[in-house]
């Protein structure tokens, strides 16, 4: 089975994306093109929402317009890395509630499991967008996506800077419905756990605590 990922090719994406993986770039750079690269993801992300014909009064009368439907979004960033994500997505839907979510690794199953969870409502209703800059091994989105489905949202996609094959592999098997838009497919997970040849630990460069 071929992967299921958009990686989306925008020139602009692909320039910020080069720069996120320079080695020596700044706590303060890695901040802003993680939220510059996020707004561009995002805005491929949300290309498919649905629009219905709405009549407004324009300046010179009846203007035939079109708007966004019904559907209302939440954006869920992971915790930690996630939150850096944020504010870029937010850039391009500032009405989106915010469902965060918080995963750590159970040391008996090796299985991510929920240490913190604060999902908005009705989020039968909803489309959701995971937002964490690493696809990995793929543990940490999966159990979103579960948390999320337990929860009644069945309209749910992934925006990731970067992922691994491994990653993409089990997102599709595990939930062949929710897709992934990502500015790279990289090669493959080191023996660490880290994405070849990634950006290193996202979460740490984001927060400065490397
Ligand atoms: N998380 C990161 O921050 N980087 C990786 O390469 C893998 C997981």
């Amino acid at each position: 089975m071929p992967m299921q990922i958009q990686v989306v090719d925008h020139p602009l994406v692909q320039h910020k994306l080069a720069l996120l993986r320079e080695a020596e770039v700044s706590t303060n750079k890695f901040r802003l093109l993680t939220a510059e690269l996020a707004r561009l993801l995002a805005y491929e992300a949300t290309r498919d929402l649905l629009l219905e014909d709405h009549v407004i009064q324009g300046w010179c009368g009846p203007v035939n317009v079109k708007k966004i439907k019904g559907k209302k979004l939440t954006v869920v960033p992971i915790l930690r890395a996630g939150i850096g994500m944020l504010d870029g997505v937010l850039d391009l839907v500032p009405s989106a509630k915010i469902s965060v979510v918080g995963l750590a690794r159970n040391e008996e199953t090796l299985q991510p499991e929920p240490y913190f969870e604060k999902l908005v409502g009705n989020l039968e209703d909803r489309l959701a967008l995971i937002i964490d800059p690493m696809l990995a091994t793929g543990g940490s989105l999966v159990a979103t996506i579960d948390m999320l489905k337990r929860k009644g949202c069945t309209d749910i996609k992934a925006i990731v800077m970067v992922a691994a094959p491994e990653g993409v592999r089990l997102v599709n098997e595990k939930h062949p419905d929710v897709p992934i838009v990502a500015a790279s497919l990289d090669s493959h997970l080191n023996e660490h756990g880290y994405i070849i040849p990634g950006l290193g630990d996202a979460g740490d460069k984001i927060f400065g605590t490397i």
